[in-house]
């Protein structure tokens, strides 16, 4: 059941230039969480702007806790940063379908820029045996490093764009490494980023035989079916929803030419 509430800030973090790390009072969401990768819709400014979807990175059902990290690209995105400590936001959530994960099973975790903060999520709370392959445009963007450090049993292997970090290009490349010297070892991988680096990685899985889920970051409106904003055809030739169908897919059901 989704909830719209005013939910009261308790944390605000500064992680990197244009990276914020918030938790806020959850007034009942957290408790409505049933996967990794679920988001809320949050109303950024008083005036015309629209919700804008932020993944939940980590929640604490028992706390009542949500922990959204994201970085500034926009208008809205600034407003949410200038968000103090006992300010109230108007949310929406929990919205979407998040990651499918069996507690037993391994799974390799691939995030890339703003698609990293929702992959901590899969590492606390999906499975207790995760490896994390995470990218960034350069070392000064990294972050969540510790926790995933901590989170993830079979470690993280970084690459940065720029190669100021870890391997010098894209996760993919790192994908590539990881199935193949585990071969058979990961019941599937679990992606979140930008498109192309989707792609790249659904290509990879494709190739190695590998079950992959990737999460789309489509523009968004209402967020939960009622427009078209997000519509992508998938496949099959059908329409989907990526806020309420999504925004998690099974890798083989997205037209990558779309
Ligand atoms: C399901 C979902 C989960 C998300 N989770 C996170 C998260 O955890 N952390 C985070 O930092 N961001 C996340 N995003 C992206 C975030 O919603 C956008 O950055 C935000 O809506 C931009 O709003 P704005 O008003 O700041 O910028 P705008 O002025 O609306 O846009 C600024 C720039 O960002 C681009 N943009 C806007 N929205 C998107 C989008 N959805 N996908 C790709 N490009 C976009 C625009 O084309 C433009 O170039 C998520 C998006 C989706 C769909
Ligand atoms: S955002 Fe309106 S239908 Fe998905």
């Amino acid at each position: 059941m989704k909830v719209e509430t005013q939910c009261k800030v308790l944390e605000m973090a500064q992680l990197t230039s244009g990276g914020w790390s918030m938790t806020v009072e959850s007034h009942g969401i957290a408790q409505q969480i049933s996967a990794p990768d679920q988001f809320l819709h949050i109303k950024c400014g008083h005036s015309h702007l629209l919700r804008r979807p932020i993944s939940i990175c980590n929640w604490s059902a028992q706390r009542d806790l949500i922990r959204l990290v994201f970085e500034v690209r926009g208008e809205g995105t600034q407003w949410l940063s200038r968000r103090k400590v006992g300010d109230s936001l108007d949310v929406l959530g929990p919205l979407g379908n998040g990651f499918s994960m069996e507690a037993e099973k391994r799974y390799l975790l691939v995030g890339g820029g703003i698609g990293v903060p929702p992959m901590l999520g899969c590492a606390v709370h999906g499975s207790g045996h995760c490896t994390a392959v995470l990218g960034f445009r350069s070392a000064g963007n990294t972050m969540l490093l510790e926790e995933f450090e901590k989170a993830c049993t079979g470690g993280v292997r970084l690459a940065t764009d720029d190669g100021t970090l870890g391997h010098h290009g894209f996760v993919d490349a790192l994908v590539r490494q990881e199935l193949e010297k585990h071969p058979g070892e990961y019941d599937g991988v679990l992606a979140c980023g930008p498109k192309p680096m989707l792609k790249s990685v659904a290509a990879v899985c494709a190739q190695l035989d590998t079950p992959c889920q990737v999460s789309m970051e489509e523009r968004m409106g209402c967020g939960v079916g009622a427009c078209l904003v997000c519509a992508c055809k998938n496949t099959q030739g059908h329409y989907v929803h990526v806020c309420k169908d999504g925004p998690v897919f099974p890798a083989q059901e997205v037209d990558w030419n779309e």
